[in-house]
């Protein structure tokens, strides 16, 4: 069976195509990086238009690659929320149209879905259920994965989501949009212990984050070095500030092994674009041995958005009989948990 996926859901435009073995026939992706980094932010209104402009030149080189034809392709598929609904659009009606114009099933995809499957992909020994740590540019939540479609919810950001705050203290330091990965990168040549930022809610015996108050005292501290703050304070203060990071992370995520304690769950996974960072790795891994369990991760690049993430996610929940009317819309939210009853 071959699947593929359509990613539009913000600043990245990617096409890839499956098969049922696990394997890649093709990878497209364009990141819009250029279009967007001289206004600080990813731009809806150019992203849509850019998301456009990209779609059937990487339609067509995914076909190259994979050696098929579109009409080789069993099960169409597109991320259709949450996202920015101009991208989603562009996506949703491509993949549709070629659905309808071939015969053949349309998926409509929850793009956290995509991220909170994707390393089943890479790794078929992953079993249901399984404890995901889900950080992106819009979400960071605990939950336990108990199927396709099936999310329990344990915990969530009530303010910033991680990859925000990673993004703003990144902003507020002088880099371009989307500056988690240079955070990371200060971070290797800084002291943790140089600036001692607060760490929200770590006391809480909830699941819930909270991440606002560090980014604001990480905003008032740049401010008082003004713009003379050399490379060494920049690097001291992205460790102290992925540090802080790392502590909430360590503290909620532990909680949650602490309830999940009689489920018999052997793995820890986390996903999304922060999953990238190797600190925050680094915490769960020693959690997950520490608790006799295994942490999974996708290899980085497919934490980040991809086509892969959703083609898999459009394959699951077609192989379970899952598929979507060609009536069905984008949607802006949409809730993990909400997949249950649909
Ligand atoms: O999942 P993703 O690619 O897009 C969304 O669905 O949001 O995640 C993007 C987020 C951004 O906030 C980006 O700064 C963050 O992931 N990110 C990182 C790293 N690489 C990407 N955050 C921390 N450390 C990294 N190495
Ligand atoms: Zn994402």
């Amino acid at each position: 069976m071959i699947t593929l996926g359509i990613e539009s859901s913000c600043d990245e435009t990617a096409i890839a195509i499956i098969n049922d073995k696990h394997e890649i026939l093709a990878h497209q992706l364009i990141t819009q990086y250029k279009e967007h980094s001289i206004y600080g932010g990813v731009v809806p209104e150019i992203a849509s238009r850019a998301h456009l402009e990209y779609m059937d030149v990487l339609l067509k080189q995914a076909l190259v690659d994979a050696k098929i034809k579109a009409s080789d392709i069993d099960v169409f598929s597109a991320g259709i929320g949450p996202g920015l609904i101009g991208g989603l659009i562009v996506g949703a009606n491509m993949a549709k149209s070629l659905a309808f114009a071939l015969n053949k099933p349309f998926v409509g995809v929850n793009h956290l879905e995509a991220h909170s499957l994707m390393p089943m992909f890479f790794n078929p020994e992953l079993k249901f259920p399984y404890l995901l740590l889900l950080a992106s540019g819009g979400h960071t939540q605990i939950l336990i994965v108990k199927d396709v479609g099936n999310y329990e919810l344990l915990g969530s950001t009530i303010d910033d989501a991680c990859g925000e705050c990673f993004d703003k203290t990144a902003k507020m330091l002088g880099w371009e949009y989307m500056g988690g990965k240079d955070i990371e990168e200060f971070a290797k040549h800084g002291n943790p212990k140089a600036f001692d930022f607060p760490r929200p809610m770590i006391y809480s015996k909830d699941l819930n984050f909270s991440f606002s108050g560090l980014k604001t005292a990480v905003r008032t501290t740049i401010e008082k070095f003004g713009e003379n703050i050399d490379d060494e304070t920049k690097a001291d203060i992205c460790a102290s500030f992925q540090s802080a990071i790392c502590d909430i992370i360590e503290k909620k995520m532990k909680l949650a092994v602490k309830k999940i304690k009689n489920l018999g769950i052997k793995h820890i996974v986390t996903s999304g674009g922060v999953a990238r960072n190797s600190a925050i790795r680094n915490v769960l891994d020693k959690i997950a041995t520490s608790n006799g369990m295994k942490l999974i991760v996708a290899e980085p690049k497919y934490c980040s958005d991809n086509g892969v993430m959703i083609a898999f996610a459009g394959e699951q929940n077609y192989l379970k009989g899952k598929t979507s009317s060609f009536s069905v819309m984008p949607r802006p939210r949409w809730p993990l948990e909400e997949l249950k009853n649909e």
